[in-house]
């Protein structure tokens, strides 16, 4: 029976201190952090995304603010919004929920958010100085997944990691952090090859493949950590990772649910991200 790494706790405890922390801001007569959140089009899993991400603001005392925008607004709409905001000075954190509709350029945005302002971590200046190793807003996700693992005082030094993906959301920022902790890093992805053998060596495995029942015994070791990014609805309609959950879990020494792993990890950086941003912007003045 392997460990199920708890993130639905683990961000309740970090969310009720960044709740405690906005409360001392708050009671010294300063304003609340501000996120906004900008939402274009009507894709499902975002909206539940960014309503979420809504409701998780409210609880730790944030004022967050979501713009939904329709799927066919023009592009110079959409950065106009994005430099009003850059210039509000209530306003600490803009995320813009991905995947955009076809026609907007994705990275034209991303480039359009003030970097001290991107609480995403996907601003080139954000993503270079994490390269660089100097400190910078995390990409939410790959920040939560490192938190998750220092919170079971996991050693990461000298471990062999394997990371299957390698967006710029997820696998690449995940590699780079697990490289700052010492970890010996293999990012693979859908042209790699014999991946079912590299998982067996991996100590640590961090998938985000997007695949249903992707994860088999055959890619598992009894003291492998298996960390679960993906999101998947499967037949019936349930939320499942990549991992095949019933068949790996007795197989590994621990082990992330979906729901109730990485996702909750991934809001509770954002909070942690916008409230760097709120300190640094007050710092600032
Ligand atoms: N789409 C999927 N994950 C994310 C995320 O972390 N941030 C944004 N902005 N969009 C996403």
């Amino acid at each position: 029976m392997a460990q199920i790494i708890d993130g639905k706790l683990i961000a309740k405890n970090l969310q009720k201190n960044i709740r405690k922390q906005v409360e001392q801001y708050v009671a010294q007569g300063l304003r609340k952090p501000g996120l906004s959140v900008i939402l274009v089009g009507n894709d499902p899993a975002s909206q539940i995304y960014v309503r979420n991400k809504g409701r998780a603001c409210e609880k730790a005392g944030f004022k967050s603010t979501i713009y939904r925008l329709a799927a066919d607004i023009a592009k110079e709409d959409l950065l106009d919004l994005i430099f009003e905001l850059n210039q509000d000075s209530a306003v600490d954190g803009i995320l813009c929920q991905l995947p955009l509709p076809k026609h907007l350029p994705k990275q034209e945005v991303i480039e359009a958010i003030d970097p001290a302002k991107d609480v995403d971590g996907f601003h080139p200046v954000n993503s270079g100085r994490l390269f660089s190793g100097i400190e910078s807003l995390l990409p939410c996700t790959a920040a939560g997944i490192i938190r998750m693992l220092k919170s079971i005082d996991y050693q990461f030094t000298g471990k062999k990691a394997l990371v299957i993906g390698r967006s710029n959301i997820v696998g690449k920022p995940t590699a780079i952090l697990l490289l700052n902790e010492n970890c010996t890093v293999t990012i693979a992805h859908s042209k790699t090859q014999n991946l079912a053998e590299l998982s067996r060596q991996a100590d640590l495995l961090i998938t985000s493949a997007g695949k249903e029942n992707f994860i088999t015994p055959e890619f598992t070791n009894p003291e492998q950590i298996i960390i679960d990014v993906s999101i998947n609805r499967n037949a019936t309609g349930k939320v499942v990772g990549d991992v095949d959950f019933a068949a790996v879990e007795p197989l590994v020494r621990a082990i992330t649910p979906v729901p109730g792993g990485v996702g909750p990890m991934t809001i509770a950086v954002l909070l942690e991200n916008t409230l760097v941003a709120y300190r640094n912007h007050l710092e600032k003045k």
